[in-house]
C-alpha cells in the first residue's frame, strides 16, 4: 500500500527549470537569479522574458517584448462589452475568471497547440490581464474605460488604466517590484492547477482559467485581501495586538502568515515590508505599516510563524490606492507570467498528471433496488 501524502506535501512530482524555493534558507530564485537581485535591478518585462526564455533579454529582445505588450494590451471591444453586461460579481475574481476564459473565443489561435502559437498566446494573456482588471474596476464604478498608453511600461500602464492618471515614477517602480515579486513561485496551487490542465493537452486559456480558480481561495491568493480587511477592522495601531491575540485564542488563522514551503521568512515579505514602510511614509499613511509590524512581531514571538508575501503587499496596495477587493486580481496580473511559463514547460515535455488515491470507502456491496432500500 502506497504512503498517503495529504496535500502532496513534500512530494516532488516533476523537474522544472523555472523557479526554485529554499524553504529552510528563505530563498526564492527565478531561473538562477535571486529574487532580491531581480527586485533591486530588473523590471517586470525583463522578468517575464527571463521566465519564458530561461535567460535575461538583450536590449533588442526586451524592446521587442515591450513592443509586443504595447501592441496586444488593448482587449477586444467584445470583452469590454462582456465586462459591462455581466451581473455584479460577489467577488471580482469571478469576473476575471469569466473574462479570461472568454478571451479564447476571440483568439484566432486558441486551439493552435504549436509552440509559436502558445508563446504568442502567453504574450496576449500577460499583456491583457491587467487591462481587463483595470477596465472592470472602472466599469463597475460607472467610469469610462482608459485605453492603455503605448508609451508606458506594464506596471505604470496598469496604474494609469486603473486611475486614469499617470502614476509617479516612484509609485510605478514600487508596483513594478510588486509584479516582479509575484511573478512565479514554483509548483504553488494555482500553477499546479494550470499544469494539471495543460498536461491533458488542453489549451492555454483553459489552463489559465484553472489557475485563476485556484488562486481565488483564501489559503492562496485570496489572503492579501483578507489581510487588509483585518487591518481595516483593527483600525488603530494600539488595538492590533489584542485583536490578533483574540484570533489565536479562538484558533483562527491570521491571514498573511505561514507557508507550506518556507520555514523561515518569505524573502518577498522582506522586500514588501520595506515597500509598505516607504509608501506609507511618502503618502503620510504610516499606520497600516506600523500595525502590520506589530502583528508580525507578535506572530513571531507567540507562534514562531513568519509573514508571507500577502502580508505587507496588503498595506502597500492600500496606500497605492488599489481597491481592496482587487488585490487577488493584482496577483493574477503578475502571476500570469509564471503560469504561462509553466504551461509552456509542461507542453514541451508533457506527461499526464494523474495521481492515485487510497480508497477508504465501503467494499463488496450489491445493488439494492430502490423500493427495497
Ligand atoms: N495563523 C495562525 N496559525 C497558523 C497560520 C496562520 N496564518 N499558518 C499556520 N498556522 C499553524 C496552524 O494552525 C498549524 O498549527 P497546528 O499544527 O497547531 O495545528 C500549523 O501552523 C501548520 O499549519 P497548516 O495550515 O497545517 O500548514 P499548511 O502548510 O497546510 O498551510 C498555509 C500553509 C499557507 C495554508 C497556512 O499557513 C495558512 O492558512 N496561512 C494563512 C493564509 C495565507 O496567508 N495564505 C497565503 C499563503 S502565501
Amino acid at each position: 500500500m502506497a504512503e498517503v501524502k495529504t496535500g502532496l506535501q513534500n512530494v516532488v512530482i516533476a523537474t522544472s527549470e523555472i523557479c526554485s524555493i529554499d524553504g529552510q534558507q528563505g530563498k526564492l530564485i527565478y531561473r538562477g537569479y535571486e529574487i532580491s537581485d531581480l527586485a533591486a535591478n530588473s523590471t517586470f518585462e525583463e522578468v517575464v522574458y527571463l521566465l519564458w526564455h530561461g535567460r535575461l533579454p538583450h536590449r533588442q529582445e526586451l524592446d521587442q517584448l515591450r513592443k509586443q505588450f504595447a501592441e496586444n494590451r488593448a482587449v477586444a471591444p467584445e470583452i469590454l462589452d462582456l465586462l459591462k453586461s455581466l451581473p455584479p460579481a460577489q467577488h471580482p475574481m469571478e469576473t476575471l475568471r469569466t473574462a479570461i476564459s472568454a478571451l479564447s473565443l476571440y483568439d484566432p489561435e486558441s486551439e493552435d497547440m504549436s509552440e509559436e502559437a502558445n508563446r504568442r498566446k502567453a504574450v496576449r494573456l500577460t499583456a491583457q490581464m491587467g487591462t481587463i482588471v483595470a477596465a472592470y474596476a472602472r466599469i463597475r464604478e460607472g467610469k469610462a474605460v482608459v485605453a492603455p498608453d503605448p508609451g508606458l511600461g506594464h506596471a505604470a500602464n496598469f496604474l494609469y488604466m486603473l486611475t486614469g492618471e499617470k502614476p509617479s515614477e516612484q509609485d510605478a517602480r514600487w508596483f513594478d517590484i510588486a509584479l516582479i515579486l509575484h511573478a512565479d513561485h514554483s509548483f504553488n496551487a494555482s500553477t499546479f492547477a494550470a499544469r494539471v490542465t495543460a498536461s491533458t493537452l488542453s489549451d492555454m486559456h483553459s489552463a489559465i482559467t484553472s489557475a485563476i480558480g485556484a488562486l481565488k481561495g483564501p489559503l492562496h491568493g485570496g489572503a492579501n485581501e483578507r489581510v487588509m480587511r483585518m487591518l481595516l477592522e483593527i483600525g488603530s495601531v494600539d488595538k492590533a495586538e489584542d485583536y490578533v491575540r483574540g484570533l489565536l485564542a479562538r484558533k483562527e488563522k491570521v491571514m498573511g502568515f505561514g507557508h507550506r514551503v518556507y520555514r523561515t521568512r518569505d524573502p518577498r515579505a522582506t522586500i514588501l515590508q520595506k515597500m509598505s514602510e516607504e509608501l506609507g511614509r511618502s503618502t503620510g499613511q504610516t499606520k497600516w505599516f506600523e500595525m502590520s509590524q506589530r502583528i508580525e512581531e507578535l506572530m513571531i514571538r507567540e507562534k514562531g510563524i513568519n509573514a508571507n508575501v500577502d502580508f505587507y503587499s496588503a498595506s502597500s496596495y492600500y496606500v497605492l490606492g488599489i481597491p481592496v477587493d482587487l488585490y487577488t486580481l493584482i496577483f493574477a496580473v503578475s502571476r500570469i507570467s509564471g503560469w504561462t511559463a509553466h504551461v509552456l514547460e509542461q507542453y514541451a515535455d508533457n506527461k499526464l498528471i494523474r495521481p492515485l488515491a487510497e480508497y477508504t470507502g465501503p467494499a463488496g456491496l450489491s445493488y439494492v433496488p430502490i423500493e427495497q432500500r
